[in-house]
């Protein structure tokens, strides 16, 4: 703002500037001729231009009265009116004009008189030469002319004008002396050269005793020679004028030229004019009367004269050049001066508009920061909607944790439930139990299947479902699939037929997802069809893409439009008849199709069926790699140990292992469910001791305290989790060498790994076969009995050729029992209690980690790694036999000879006796 406040004082001041150099030009002088009609008039208009060109302020105005007073009085009003800075009056006739000059004066308008006069004393000031002077100084030169003698005809100016009146009165005085000269006639010129010249002729003749012509000026005398020129009067007369005027037609050539005999020089007073016009418009101290000097100019000065006269013109002349330069240098000055003003006005413009520009640009930037403001209030929106979405998104991760956990929680009832029917359906009961306890069993699996694709959504949510394909031949895949549906169709009544016009047809799938996709589909159909209807399916190659069609088609209960429009939608609840395991099938369905890259569709009409269509891409191209697995047969490892798709596991083929087994060993069962717990122990005491804990501390504690041969535990457990115990168990020298094998509900690899990193020795989820988790618990127990016997075959531990190496805690605990046995073996007190002792373990730990490791008691050991020194020292010491048995801890010989000989089937004295034949032989 204060920026805009200076520009807009600088321009005030420009203007002002300006308009002050204007103010310079507004000085107005009227100039109020009688006439502009001769040579005198031009010629002091001509001064009078000449020196206002020195003062480019003043205007000069000049109007022509041409020699009326009538026109004169209209011109001076008009200059009143126009309230002129200055009059100047030259008056015709000084009567008529005297009013309007008083009038202009009382106005206040400075009023200069020039060369006549008028009959007030109202002006300011007068410019002009004396006229009675000079009209005595021509009467006077005349009488000498004339030489006190002779007759003088007067031509008259104006009468009513003063010069006229005045010259006649001097010239009257200047021969007052003369009486002889007489003045005869008198011809009225008025001032004017044609008047004299047509008047004067008529007077002369009736005077031709005359001898001088006085006129009133120059113009007047040259009229009236002219008049009688030719009459060859002319040369005798004498003419004399007033004026003296330059130039070709001036007073001064007709001197010269012998035509006027003498002049009286009259200035015409322009220059002066002027000056006094400045000096009274600026103040300036001015004489009110100037009057001209005045001479008479006549044969004897005239040269000079007309020289001076010519030098002055040549002076003017060049003035006037000069003036004319001036007047292009002010033309250019006012041009440049134009072109300055232009200039500074742009710069103003430019200063202005910069001005706003920059204010412009300031609105900018704050608009900027406006936005910017804007901008990061958006940010921040974005950032709360991103963190609410983050929240919804933690929400229905732990809504879908939740709804997994529960799924979890079914596997174990379910599992519960199994077990106890598959026992059932294995017994010797009634038809109608078995009846009861199939239909059980199906429902059980069928709950499980649902389940299973719980499960398996949430995979597919998480992005953890990868596709396992591999290639294979479909149309038989189909068939193994269908063949599970044909003892159904039978019982039913319903034609289900494969149809296919292909023997043969590799593609590459996911046998466990398709099979569950198929299984999916068929089972549908036959829910949704009636006894005796028809259910048929296709494979077929497409007609449309390289692909193979497969579709299911029933003639059953079928689908609305809206439903089938909604049929692959997740948890889609528009028919309340429609099964949740039906809508979570057919959305899982087409996850696994989407796997596959390819499509599934249905078409159907309500009571006349549906027609569900699968189409798969035929090759590998359009799967990436990670989803292409080898057909080594691991589809058939990994769908075998869960329950729901593995029909055979609860075929009624299925007979468990009767074998009645010895029990040697002890299994500590960690699990809290009570009802899995009884299950498990109720089974496993068929084979095992069963010691059991509901609680991980609990489960600790009887490790400890009984150093079973294995551990079962749960990993979910309020308090200590099975992973927790695993680790605890395996970093004690007491219980390290104990397999443990872990139950879960989780079947992520993570939690697999998680498992091993525990040092848990099985990972087994639920649900799980009873006969699975058994197989592999013997499977365990068993490799156990072969380390154990390998490490009895020897007393010292040797651990190079160990089927499997003990774990680092096992071999620490039987390296540490060696070297107590070693240092201590003289001391016959070294046995089960000392050796505990040393080790920091009870004696019941050290004899059941013992037993558990190498099959034998600590104190079997102690009496076979004393013999092993013996037998030893025998072999390669000079010690007598007694000396030995003391020093390797026995506390008599005799006690010495019946163990070595028990052990070698041989007395030591034997012994020694063979050594030594031996070495002699050798
Ligand atoms: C010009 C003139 C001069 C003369 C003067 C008198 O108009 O006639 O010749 O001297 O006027 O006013």
């Amino acid at each position: 703002m204060r920026f805009l406040q200076v520009i807009f004082l600088f321009m005030l001041t420009f203007f002002f500037c300006c308009s002050e150099a204007k103010k310079e030009e507004e000085i107005t002088v009227g100039f109020s001729q009688p006439t502009e009609g001769d040579a005198w008039r031009k010629a002091m208009h001509k001064e009078m231009e000449r020196e206002v060109s020195f003062h480019p302020e003043i205007d000069l105005q000049v109007k022509d009265a041409k020699n009326s007073s009538a026109k004169q009085i209209e011109h001076i009003n008009e200059f009143i009116n126009q309230r002129v800075d200055l009059l100047v009056v030259s008056p015709n006739e000084a009567e008529p004009i005297t009013p309007v000059v008083e009038k202009a004066f009382e106005a206040g308008i400075p009023v200069i008189i020039v060369d006549r006069k008028t009959n007030s004393s109202s002006y300011t000031a007068y410019v002009g030469a004396n006229n009675y002077q000079i009209g005595k100084l021509a009467g006077e030169y005349v009488a000498k002319m004339l030489n006190g003698k002779g007759n003088i005809i007067e031509v008259w100016g104006l009468k009513g004008s003063t010069p006229a009146i005045d010259r006649h009165k001097g010239f009257l005085d200047g021969i007052k002396g003369y009486p002889d000269i007489q003045i005869v006639a008198e011809v009225p010129g008025e001032w004017e050269k044609e008047i004299a010249k047509e008047r004067f002729p008529t007077v002369f003749t009736a005077h031709q005793e005359v001898d001088l012509v006085f006129a009133h000026n120059d113009m007047m005398a040259v009229g009236a020679y002219e008049s009688i020129k030719g009459t060859g009067k002319a040369d005798s007369l004498k003419f004399v004028g007033f004026d003296g005027l330059a130039g070709p037609n001036g007073g001064l050539q007709f001197v010269e030229d012998g035509i006027l005999d003498a002049t009286f020089l009259y200035p015409t007073g322009g220059e002066e004019i002027i000056k006094l016009a400045y000096d009274i418009l600026h103040n300036r101290p001015f004489k009110r009367e100037n009057i001209l000097n005045t001479t008479v100019i006549d044969g004897r000065n005239v040269h000079i004269m007309q020289q001076q006269a010519n030098k002055i013109l040549g002076q003017e002349q060049s003035i006037e050049r000069q003036q004319h330069r001036i007047d292009e240098q002010i033309e250019l000055y006012n041009n440049q001066r134009a072109l300055l003003y232009i200039l500074s006005a742009s710069l103003v413009v430019i200063i202005v508009l910069g001005a706003l520009a920059l204010q412009a640009l300031k609105a900018k930037q704050e608009a900027n920061k406006a936005l910017v403001a804007k901008h990061q209030e958006v940010v921040n929106q974005r950032n709360e909607v991103a963190l609410m979405a983050k929240k919804a998104d933690k929400a229905n991760e732990a809504k879908l944790k939740f709804f997994t956990n529960i799924s979890h929680e079914f596997r174990t009832p379910l599992t519960l439930i199994l077990g106890p029917v598959e026992d059932a359906l294995q017994s010797n009961i009634s038809t109608d139990l078995k009846k009861d306890m199939l239909l059980v069993k199906q429902n059980a699996v069928r709950l499980l299947r649902l389940v299973n694709q719980l499960m398996d959504f949430r995979k597919v949510e998480n992005k953890k479902m990868k596709l396992r394909a591999y290639e294979k031949d479909i149309v038989r895949f189909v068939k193994e699939v269908a063949s599970s549906f044909e003892r159904l169709a039978k019982k039913r009544n319903i034609s289900f037929k494969v149809q296919t016009e292909l023997r043969e047809l590799n593609v590459y799938f996911d046998a466990d997802k398709l099979d569950k996709v198929l299984f999916n589909l068929l089972s549908n159909a036959f829910k949704f069809t009636k006894d005796g209807g028809k259910i048929t399916l296709a494979v077929a190659l497409s007609d449309n893409y390289e692909g193979v069609d497969i579709s299911v088609e029933d003639n059953g209960k079928g689908m609305s439009s809206v439903e089938a429009a909604h049929a692959f939608d997740r948890f889609y609840s528009g028919d309340t008849s429609s099964s949740l395991s039906t809508g979570l099938g057919l959305a899982l369905s087409k996850q696994f199709i989407k796997l596959h890259r390819g499509e599934i569709a249905v078409v159907s009409e309500e009571k006349k069926g549906a027609r569900f269509m699968i189409m798969l891409p035929l090759g590998s191209r359009h799967l990436n790699e990670d989803e292409i697995i080898a057909d080594t047969g691991e589809h058939l490892l990994q769908m075998a140990p869960g329950v729901l798709d593995c029909q055979e596991l609860y075929s009624e083929d299925y007979t468990p292992d009767e074998e009645a087994k010895l029990k040697e060993h002890t299994i500590l069962l960690i699990e809290d469910n009570k009802d899995l717990r009884e299950f498990l122990k109720k089974r496993l005491e068929r084979e095992f001791n069963v010691v059991e804990a509901p609680q991980g501390i609990f489960g600790l504690n009887q490790a400890f305290e009984t150093v079973p041969d294995l551990i079962i535990s749960d990993v979910m457990m309020p308090g200590q989790s099975g992973l927790e115990i695993t680790s605890i168990l395996k970093n004690d020298l007491r219980t390290s060498h104990i397999p443990v094998v872990l139950l879960t509900a989780k079947d992520t690899i993570e939690q697999k790994i998680e498992g091993a990193q525990s040092g848990a020795d099985l990972y087994i989820t639920k649900p799980f076969s009873y006969l699975y988790l058994l197989e592999r618990v013997k499977g365990l127990i068993k490799n156990r009995e072969m380390l154990k016997e390998h490490y009895s075959s020897e007393v010292s531990v040797d651990t190079k050729a160990t089927p499997a190496p003990p774990k680092q805690l096992d071999k620490k605990f039987l390296n540490e029992v060696m070297a107590v046995v070693e240092k201590n073996i003289s001391n016959p007190n070294l046995n089960a209690n000392s050796i505990a002792h040393d080790l920091g373990m009870s004696r019941v730990q050290v004899y059941r980690k013992m037993k558990a490791l190498l099959g034998y008691s600590v104190n079997d050991y102690v009496v076979k790694a004393r013999l092993k020194k013996a037998r030893h020292l025998l072999l390669h010491s000079d010690k007598n036999i007694s000396e030995i048995a003391y020093e390797v801890g026995f506390s008599s010989p005799a006690y010495f000879s019946t163990a070595f000989k028990s052990h070698f089937d041989m007395s030591p004295s034997d012994f020694k006796a063979e050594k030594s034949a031996k070495e002699k032989s050798a």
